[in-house]
């Protein structure tokens, strides 16, 4: 078995609105998430795990786990309080501590531009439908970061989960799925986002900063339910509908065929400005950053008509007419929220994307939330978790000794945080919170077994995954 090399980042990943907290002072503006309301029982994003306060604390705790890297995101209004103009010095503060802080222990910071966190300013002026706005905007903010932070910072994100906002965006509280013609303006909104893109990779390109730049969104393979050639015909249309239509823009410069013709026919196509694909052609990406969680399974589409939601909170959970429909997959054990884990997947979802783009691959999120409890002994006893991530490591292995190249592995999350639509109960951590969904608790961060485990995943760099 190949040996993984020795400059592999091991980390873990958090995003900032899910972490932070100090959402009103320091001059941080409104962002959509701010504004959330969330579900009966679920704490809001206002203090979170209060990362903002405890960041030294957190990192030091880091460092002991032995981290090469943490993927982290940088709140725009914390930047640009209205999302373009001002700029708020205490929030370039905090990002330059945290980073030179990371640095202090040799930890390489990751940093994702956007993760589902928009200014409401720029939101209530039409958000990413209005390309004008947001296009300028985000490439204003992105080249500021870059300005700002590029020095010390070398592996960027643009946008995380670009699929899962165009996707389920009304389950992570970023799309209002009660409006007209939402598909066409969904659509629209994906590709104002690719140009978006494509501008800062080449806007970064050009500045010559020396560090790599690709988009991070969430890559899981998907099975045909059968043998049946109609249920493999759904899966190959299913991956290029879920996965491909992202990637294939933001690493080949293109649009993937069979996702196009599939707006076309329905009317949900974009608009396209002159010289759009040319934009997209030069802002090609260094490298692939994805998340994976689990697999989807599909068979032969069964409907016609428009897409209809269902009730579920899982991700791309519903039938696509014309594509396919969405078979449960029995083989697959579940997490206690539910969601499939299959390790295999993960391999399978590697291969796809190496065979598809052979870009350099970093996992920026791959974890199981679970209900964490702090037992008598004080401890917190997470085996199911370090289960999940042993098996999830070995398949890395599989596929870097397969000659695919893997740069890095962030589990979800580096310390608890509140989850995208479920909570703080469901916990991602190796470093445990002291806080619950009524907004009780000290703060204070405990060690879950996990800690250990991965400190020792680390130090052996991937050989003990005992
Ligand atoms: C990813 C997101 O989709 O999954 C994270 O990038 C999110 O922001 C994570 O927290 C886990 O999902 P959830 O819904 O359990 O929080």
């Amino acid at each position: 078995m190949k040996k993984i090399n020795k400059e592999f980042l091991w980390g873990a990943s958090t995003s900032a609105y899910q972490c932070e907290g100090a959402t009103d002072i320091d001059g941080k503006g409104k962002s959509v998430q701010d504004l959330t309301k969330s579900k009966e029982g679920v704490i809001d994003f206002k203090n979170t795990s209060n990362h903002y306060f405890h960041y030294k604390e957190d990192v030091a705790l880091m460092a002991e786990m032995g981290f090469k890297s943490y993927r982290f995101s940088i709140s725009w209004s914390r930047i640009f309080p209205k999302g373009i103009g001002e700029i708020n010095q205490k929030g370039v503060e905090f990002y330059n501590n945290l980073i030179d802080e990371l640095l202090k222990y040799k930890i390489e910071p990751i940093v994702t531009v956007y993760h589902f966190d928009p200014p409401l300013e720029l939101e209530s002026q039409g958000g990413w439908l209005n390309r004008n706005l947001m296009v300028d905007a985000f490439v204003n903010y992105s080249t500021k970061l870059f300005e700002l932070f590029g020095d010390r910072v070398k592996y960027w994100q643009t946008i995380n989960e670009q699929n899962m906002i165009i996707q389920v965006g009304h389950v992570i509280g970023v799309i209002n799925p009660k409006q007209d013609n939402l598909f066409k303006k969904l659509y629209q909104i994906n590709h104002n986002m690719l140009i978006a893109q494509a501008l800062v990779t080449k806007k970064y390109h050009d500045m010559k900063l020396g560090g790599k730049i690709g988009p991070a969104p969430n890559i899981s393979y998907v099975y045909a339910d059968s043998c049946d050639p109609d249920d493999f015909d759904a899966s190959y249309k299913a991956n290029a509908w879920r996965n491909w239509l992202y990637l294939d823009a933001a690493c080949h410069g293109k649009y993937n065929e069979i996702a196009w013709n599939w707006m076309l026919k329905n009317g949900y196509e974009p608009e396209l400005l002159p010289g759009d694909l040319e934009i997209l052609e030069n802002g090609k990406s260094d490298f692939i950053a994805f998340n994976y969680y689990n697999t989807g399974n599909v068979k032969a589409s069964s409907k016609t008509g428009p897409i209809k939601f269902s009730d579920s909170d899982q991700q791309t959970s519903y039938d696509v007419p014309g594509l396919f429909d969405i078979k449960d997959n029995k083989n697959l054990p579940k997490t206690e929220f539910g969601w499939s884990i299959d390790p295999k997947g993960f391999l399978h979802t590697m291969r796809a994307m190496w065979d598809r783009y052979k870009l350099p691959l970093m996992i920026t999120e791959n974890g199981l939330g679970a209900y964490d409890v702090v037992e008598e002994d004080g401890k917190i006893h997470d085996q199911y978790r370090i289960n999940y991530l042993r098996a999830h490591i070995e398949q890395l292995k599989i596929a870097i000794n397969e000659g695919i190249d893997i740069i890095g592995y962030h589990p979800w999350s580096a310390i608890d945080l509140v989850s995208t639509h479920e909570g703080i109960k469901k916990r991602y951590g190796f470093i445990y919170v002291n806080i619950n969904d009524d907004g009780e608790g000290d703060y204070k961060r405990l060690r879950k077994d996990s800690f250990f485990w991965y400190k020792k995943v680390i130090s052996s760099n991937g050989e003990d995954l005992i």
